[in-house]
Order: C-alpha cells, then structure tokens, then sequence
C-alpha cells in the first residue's frame, strides 16, 4: 500500500517528561489514517498528531459502530523496537470488525501502517524497562447519515501514547468487586468483540464500584451471576493448588493476547492450566479451605496485575500480601523479558522494526 507520510515540523517530544509518564495522557508526533469509501481502503495516511473533523451526524456517534485494539512496542536496544504479537492482535481487530459488520485490513497493511509510524515515531518508545509505547488502532463508521443501518464509510487510525502503568497500585493489589446488578456481556452479545460500547456500558458500574473503594468490577455470566468471566481492562487467573485456571472462552470473554502468553508460558512450565467456568463460589471455596494461591489479570496495558481482595455478596476473599505474588511475578517477569528481549522468544511473538533504517523521505 502507498502510504503518504507527511512529517510534523514541530515535534512535541521536548515537552514529554519521561519520569513522570501517565497511561494514555499524551500522544506522539504523528498518526496513522485511511479511509474505506466504496469497498476499499484508500488515501493510507501517516501525518501529524492532531484533530479530526466530522459533521454531527457520524454514524459511529449515533449507533456505535466502533472498534479498537491496545498493543504495546518496548525498546530493545538503539536499533530495535520491538513489538508484541503483532498479527495476533491484527487478527482479534478483524474478528471485532466483522462482528460489527465492519470492513477488515490486510494485515500487510495494518503491519505497514505500524511500522512506518514507529519508525517516525520511535523516540517516543520509553526506555525505561516497565514502560513502553501503547498502541491504540481503532475503527469507526464514518458516514454522515442518521438512518440506524450499517455504515458505507471507515476511518481506520493508529495514534501511539508512552505509558507506564496502567493501574495507579503499580505491582499493588487492586481490588475487585462483583455486581449483582449489572453484566458486561451476553452471549451472543459483543462480548468478545473489542467494540467501544463493551467499555462505555461498563463505566456505571465500574464508577460503583470505585466510590466503594474498590479498583474495578469483576463480571459474572449474565444469566446466572455465577461464573467468573473477566474484569474488562484484563482477564483474571486463579492459582489453585498447582492448577492455573481461567474462565474459558465461549463468546462473552475478550480473547486476550495476554491471556493467551499466560497459558502459553505456563503450559511451557508443565503447570497444569484448566480453561474452563470457574464459578466464584469455587474461588471462596478454595480461599476457605487455603487452596487458592495467587489471582491476577492478564492485559496489554496492565501486563499482569496482582489482584489482592475479591468482594462478593458481603463476603470477601484477602489474599493477605502487600505485593505481587510468586508465580505472578515469574509470569511478569517471563513476558516482559520477552517483549523487552532480555530472554528468548522462542514463540515467535517478538516483531522486531529496525529504527536505523527509518530512512523514509
Ligand atoms: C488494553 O489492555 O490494551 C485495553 O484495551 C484495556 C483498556 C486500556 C481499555
């Protein structure tokens, strides 16, 4: 695909302060745009960072027809950056699209895209290891048409923000609560799809959640309020005994990238893991009768997070630990080694860009 790229004459990088960086506060110099218009992608686009202009009727502010992907590119060295899993996360953007009868993207495309906006942009890749460059691709209907029907127009953007931790607890236990009142996703609902309307329907909630003192929400199944299914910004592992169990995938979870390092890596390490429907009656189970080890979630921006108080009912699980715990930890330390390049990749999820060949004009 012919990409235009037009350089900024004014990079913002000087106002950036690397110490002090917040998640998806501030955005690097330029953007990825293309248009879909009369069945194909066109006018592919690298330009400056800025606003974008629309009439009040966009159809993606009307009805939703909205997608996105969060992904992440580490520094390795002066020469490399490296993104992870790249293609997976392409994948999941086109399974969310058709789910929302959206059009797809070549995955050459989407890689060509990624690549020449971080070779522009790769002195926004913090070094700081913990830190790195988030990656936001997102899709939206674009025509300027009230009738509720399926667009005939997309905008397809990737913007890019340095990011340390996404939770304020950093390595802190976060809290989680569940809801008897409300449900993220149904199935045959968009539950798996990374449709902004899963994200804008989970905020009541979630602000519930946080007046009372928790971090976020813990979602049951929406038809018996009963089984475990994920916390929305990350899926959730169980350490019970020497098994490592995580709710299944069956339509209402979102197939996370992590979440699928996770089995992998803990697969490699001859843990037995267990996909399945974990009810939260078996999780307080195993709290009672001191099986349950360690829980945490798995996502792009908050890596893996120590989950230290589940709240249900009145009652509450307190994995008594100030800090993350062992096999979290390991976990943390397994993949962000790899997407750093500090230990082999020998899954092939490491996707190198050269920077010094970032000779694009
Ligand atoms: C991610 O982990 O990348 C997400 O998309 C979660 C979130 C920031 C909404």
């Amino acid at each position: 695909m012919n990409i235009k790229i037009t350089q900024t004459d004014q990079s913002r990088i000087s106002e950036l302060d690397f110490n002090n960086l917040e998640f998806g506060r501030v955005f690097s110099d330029h953007m990825f745009e293309m248009v879909y218009r009369d069945g194909e992608w066109v006018e592919a686009e690298i330009k400056p960072y800025g606003p974008i202009t629309f009439d009040p009727s966009l159809m993606a502010l009307h009805y939703g027809q909205a997608i996105f992907e969060g992904m992440k590119a580490y520094y390795a060295d002066e020469d490399t950056i490296h993104l992870f899993r790249p293609t997976d996360h392409h994948k999941r953007l086109n399974n969310s699209a058709k789910r929302l009868c959206m059009p797809e993207i070549e995955e050459s495309v989407f890689m060509e895209a990624l690549e020449k906006l971080l070779q522009l942009d790769y002195k926004w890749v913090p070094e700081t290891h913990g830190h790195s460059l988030y990656i936001r691709p997102f899709m939206f209907a674009s025509e300027e048409y009230i009738a509720a029907t399926v667009s005939k127009e997309y905008r397809f953007y990737i913007i890019t923000s340095p990011v340390a931790a996404y939770y304020k607890e950093g390595f802190n236990p976060v809290s989680l609560t569940t809801s008897d009142e409300y449900v993220r996703a149904a199935k045959g609902g968009t539950g798996e799809a990374k449709s902004a309307g899963n994200y804008g329907g989970s905020f009541l909630p979630a602000r519930k959640a946080q007046q009372e003192g928790f971090t976020q929400v813990l979602w049951l199944d929406a038809k018996e309020h009963k089984y475990v299914e994920e916390v929305g910004t990350m899926n959730i592992f169980f350490l019970i005994g020497d098994t490592l169990i995580t709710p299944q995938l069956a339509g209402t979870v979102l197939p996370g990238v992590t979440r699928r390092s996770v089995i992998s890596l803990a697969k490699d390490w001859n843990l037995n893991v267990e996909e399945r429907r974990i009810s939260i009656d078996e999780v307080f189970e195993a709290h009672k009768n001191g099986s349950l080890k360690e829980i945490f979630g798995a996502g792009t921006a908050a890596v893996i997070s120590p989950v230290g108080l589940i709240h249900h009912k009145g009652e509450t699980v307190t994995l008594d630990r100030e800090k993350i715990g062992p096999f979290a930890k390991k976990m943390f330390d397994a993949i962000t080694g790899i997407q750093y390049g500090n230990i082999e990749d020998t899954h092939g999820w490491i996707h190198p860009v050269q920077i010094s060949t970032a000779v694009l004009y």
